[in-house]
């Protein structure tokens, strides 16, 4: 039998609970595997009254049965790897023996968080607004063909080629010395931290892992990709430059996984009944006022991995019909309706105003100078959400919602998310695996 790879990515800038939707999820499958991103992703999970937040480990690591690969397409910082690994060790998840990383998969050394910082620093009011985790750079470095991979990591020359990047890396750093300070001391502290965690790699199980997910997928395995970030943060399709650096979208899972398109199955966009962005760039639908407040207040909107305050704002659906069309979502997952309990009227932007007229596709520039939301209202529910588990159990307004929503976005809207814990989830559709 030759089965499909699911693929659970994020439809707007990130942060759409992921996390949490993987951990439901899993038990339907025998593999999750992580294709792009890294550390700068944190995804939540929340179960018998404790809080998880996952970095680069994929979000099915609490399930025994399953087998959690990180992708060649991921970029892995062996600090960030190793104190998650301790934690969840701390809390006595076997990790070890459910994990597994690709040969391929790049490694983010000290420097490329300096030079994040650097750069960031060097644009001043025009900052992307990085997590600073080293993305950007290790991404660079893969392209541009001076990268270090895991495989590298049990090479005898390792240590010489980790110097002979750092020497390259510590030469542009003198190109911003305007903006930056190297410190000595700092980098030594990073680099003794970086080679034990180099250390604790070198005991992981690492894997040709495209030979082991087409074996997989051939002997019948079931197995969910799970994005990380968001499609409006694509390197390609997403705010450039207000982006990450990586292919967010569903294409990405192919490259960053080895599956070959006609093995994709379903497509599952997830995306908050709201939406939210945390860092600089464009949002049309910001709201600026008392209401993105108390979204932030009643969401909880901080970011996972930086503790920033995450940007608030209604619906956009110009942005969602994008992000399904290059995505080819065959499934929505809408979370976070609990939070939108608070409010009498819900409003929806269906279209944007430009100087060529009012359009429903997304423009090049979505900067607040050439668009304008435009609005649509829809009555509020104003009923507590977060005890209901029945799809029977939601009030009309929100089932109008959900209505509404797959009118709009042409795909059947099968999960409702009524809060954080993994209980708090309503299967409307059994379309998923
Ligand atoms: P991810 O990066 O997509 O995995 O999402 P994050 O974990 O960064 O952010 C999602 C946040 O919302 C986390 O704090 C989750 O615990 C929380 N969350 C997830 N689903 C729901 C929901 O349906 N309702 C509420 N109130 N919180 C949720
Ligand atoms: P998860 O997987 C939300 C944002 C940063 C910044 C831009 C570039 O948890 O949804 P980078 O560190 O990649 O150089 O940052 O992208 N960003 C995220 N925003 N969720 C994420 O991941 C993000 N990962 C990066 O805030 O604006
Ligand atoms: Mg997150």
């Amino acid at each position: 039998m030759n089965n499909k790879v699911d693929i659970l990515l994020g439809l707007q800038w990130g942060d759409e609970g992921k996390g949490k939707l993987v951990d439901v999820l899993t038990p339907r499958y025998d593999i999750i595997a992580r294709f792009q991103g890294g550390p700068n992703a944190g995804h939540t999970l929340e179960f018998e009254g404790t809080k998880h937040v996952l970095h680069t480990i994929p979000s099915g690591i609490f399930h025994a049965h399953v087998t959690n690969l990180v992708g060649n397409g991921v970029v892995i910082d062996p600090v960030v790897f190793a104190k998650e690994i301790d934690a969840l060790v701390a809390k006595q998840v076997p990790v070890r023996d459910r994990l597994l990383i690709s040969r391929k998969a790049h490694v983010i050394v000290p420097t490329h968080r300096l030079l994040d910082r650097a750069s960031e620093a060097s644009k001043g009011e025009a900052k992307i607004g990085s997590t600073l985790k080293g993305i950007g750079p290790s991404y660079m470095d893969k392209t541009g063909r001076n990268g270090l991979r895991i495989g590298d990591l049990l090479d005898a020359d390792f240590a010489a080629r980790y110097e002979a990047l750092k020497q390259k890396h510590l030469h542009l750093l003198k190109g911003f010395e305007a903006y930056f300070t190297l410190d000595e001391a700092e980098l030594a502290t990073m680099e003794s931290e970086f080679m034990h965690g180099v250390e604790g790699i070198r005991q992981l199980t690492i894997v040709d892992s495209e030979h082991y997910i087409n074996k997989a997928l051939k002997s019948g395995k079931r197995i969910l990709a799970e994005g990380a970030q968001g499609s409006m943060l694509d390197i390609d399709f997403g705010t450039y430059p207000y982006v990450t650096s990586s292919n967010t979208v569903a294409a990405g899972a192919c490259t960053g996984l080895g599956i070959a398109p006609n093995r994709v199955g379903e497509v599952i966009g997830i995306f908050k009944a709201y939406t939210t962005r945390v860092g600089s760039g464009p949002f049309p639908t910001e709201l600026n006022d008392a209401i993105g407040e108390n979204m932030r207040k009643v969401g909880n909107e901080f970011g996972s991995t930086t503790g920033r305050a995450r940007r608030c704002g209604w619906i956009d659906l110009p942005a969602m019909r994008y992000a399904c069309m290059i995505n080819g979502v065959t499934q929505l997952i809408m979370m976070k309706a609990d939070v939108l309990s608070q409010f009498d009227s819900i409003e929806v932007c269906t279209h944007y105003k430009t100087a060529e007229g009012t359009t429903a596709d997304l423009p090049f520039d979505i900067q607040a100078s050439k668009v304008q939301p435009v609005y649509e209202s829809l009555k509020g529910w104003e009923v507590d959400l977060t005890a209901m588990r029945q799809p029977e159990d939601l009030p009309a307004e929100l089932t109008a919602y959900v209505h509404y929503l797959e009118a709009a976005l042409e795909v059947p809207i099968t999960v409702v998310s009524v809060g954080p814990d993994r209980t708090q989830t309503i299967i409307r559709e059994k379309a998923i695996a």
